[in-house]
């Protein structure tokens, strides 16, 4: 995901969740076997997720299609994040209408959180949805899918306290072949107060380390050569054995995937201001193939604000922890961060603390977002959602204009440097041109020559724009 997003210049929220949507591409071999069309939306959570589910199918003898009209099964795995991640959802069951009416026998299944936060509520209200699926109930799928062959609609949405797939092999969709995700831990125990995760994915739990390990270890022998480490707050990550005997913190996982091979590049998201410790930092120091670069979403510079989003840390922690990220690693370290505008009673002083936290951060990357309340969430109970929908328009054009600016000074930075990139694919623009990221996950484009996906090249860079760093390749390692 991350690769796409960083191609847009600027990153508003429709066009987030516009190139969020992602289609299964591998086309199904076996004629005779039922087809499978799987659609994602939301973060790299649900993408790896519909991982998942495609290997549960698979087992029971489906087969991927990327032609939504030739499928039996259509899944959409959903997003809730806010009010239009679920509209554009509901577009598109409109969309399906069609389908159903065509071939009244295709099984139309919405997962994930929209399909947790409105269970069985989602069956009143799309006539055309067959089954409601919540993120802890996907091995249900293919009992859900024979009863509604039989013509029983379906829903569990029951949430697991110690679920975590760490079993199943996911099926690799729309994959480079280069870059893969690896889920460590599933649920949020944070209380955001905005945040519609906790309620829809439900308690924090760790998957085992040696399956992870193992996935690492397995995605490097096919030919990957970067991973990213998923969960929603990964420095809370904590694996206790049964018997509690052994115990792995996040740092501690990190040092050994990075031990997998040299050549794999290590990557993770999502960090928490509140939880992120020096121990992993130094670690990340460490090792040159863990990259250097870190998701760490602020959401508001103003600590009463900060406050009110019950994300228990102020302005100055904030800044602190930014603190010992440059002083362990450097400059070279790229930031990014995701950011709220108009929270809820959010003055224009405050709003003003947003931007000048930016400022001093200057962060590489921004996700940003206008506040948009969502049902049964600790800020919908007790706040008023009292800034004009204008008012935090404004505030967000803003804040993503400063981004723009600050995102261009950093890339600056770059200029006349060599910086070593893992290639992931051909350039949008031409396939003489090849792109990939350096450490601190900027995109790089540079002329193809001789120079192949999968390969670590460097590249001396010589122009940029806001999202892009463009270069010439110097050498192969
Ligand atoms: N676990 C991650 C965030 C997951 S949600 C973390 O704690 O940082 C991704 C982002 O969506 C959040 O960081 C936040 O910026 C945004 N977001 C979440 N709820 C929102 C809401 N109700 N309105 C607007 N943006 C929201
Ligand atoms: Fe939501 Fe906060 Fe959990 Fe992130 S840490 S998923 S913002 S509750
Ligand atoms: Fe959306 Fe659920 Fe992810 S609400 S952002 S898909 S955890």
């Amino acid at each position: 995901m991350s690769r796409l997003v960083k191609n847009l210049e600027i990153l508003t929220d429709a066009d987030k969740e516009a190139c969020e949507v992602m289609r299964v591409t591998e086309e199904g071999k076996k004629g005779s076997s039922r087809k499978l069309y799987i659609e994602s939306y939301g973060c790299q959570m649900n993408f790896s997720d519909s991982e998942i589910v495609t290997s549960i199918l698979q087992e029971q003898g489906f087969d991927t299609t990327s032609d939504h009209t030739k499928a039996d099964v259509i899944l959409l795995n959903t997003c809730a994040i806010r009010d239009n991640a679920e509209q554009k959802v509901r577009n598109r069951l409109k969309h399906l209408v069609a389908v159903k009416h065509n071939n009244p026998q295709t099984v139309i299944g919405v997962l994930g959180c929209m399909a947790e936060r409105l269970k069985a509520q989602l069956l009143e209200e799309e006539k055309i949805v067959d089954l409601v699926v919540g993120p802890d109930a996907y091995r249900d799928l293919p009992n859900l899918i024979a009863e509604a062959d039989a013509g029983q609609k379906g829903v569990n949405v029951f949430l697991s306290r110690e679920e975590t797939y760490a079993d199943i092999t996911p099926v690799r969709l729309n994959t480079n072949g280069v870059t893969a995700f690896i889920s460590i831990m599933r649920g949020c125990n944070n209380m955001c107060s905005f945040c519609v995760v906790p309620f829809t994915r439900g308690r924090e739990r760790s998957r085992g380390y040696q399956s992870i390990v193992l996935e690492a270890q397995d995605l490097f022998a096919k030919g990957y050569r970067e991973v990213t480490l998923l969960g929603q707050n990964v420095d809370s990550y904590n694996w206790v054995s049964e018997d509690g005997s052994e115990k792995v913190n996040f740092a501690q996982l990190l040092e050994k995937v990075a031990l997998v091979h040299p050549d794999l590049r290590v990557r993770f998201s999502t960090s928490h201001p509140k939880d992120i410790t020096d121990e992993v930092l130094y670690t990340m120091a460490k090792y040159e193939n863990i990259c250097k670069y870190i998701h760490l979403p602020a959401q508001s510079g103003n600590s009463r604000i900060l406050n009110l989003m019950n994300r228990t840390y102020s302005r100055e922690w904030y800044l602190d922890r930014v603190a010992a990220i440059r002083a362990i690693l450097g400059d070279e370290c790229g930031i990014s961060t995701d950011m709220i505008a108009g929270f809820c009673t959010e003055t224009e002083d405050e709003h003003q603390d947003t931007l000048s936290l930016m400022e001093m951060v200057h962060y590489d990357f921004a996700y940003m977002f206008a506040y948009s309340e969502r049902p049964n969430t600790p800020a919908a109970k007790k706040l008023k959602d009292d800034i004009a929908e204008l008012v935090k328009k404004r505030r967000l054009s803003e804040i993503i204009s400063l981004q723009q600016r600050l995102s261009l000074e950093r890339n600056k930075q770059d200029l006349h440097k060599v910086h070593k990139v893992l290639v992931e694919g051909f350039s949008k623009k031409s396939t003489d041109f090849l792109y990939g990221r350096n450490t601190a996950n900027k995109v790089v484009v540079f002329p193809k020559k001789n120079y192949q996906k999968g390969q670590y090249v460097q590249v001396l860079v010589n122009e940029c724009t806001a999202a892009t760093l463009l270069g010439e390749a110097v050498d192969s390692i």
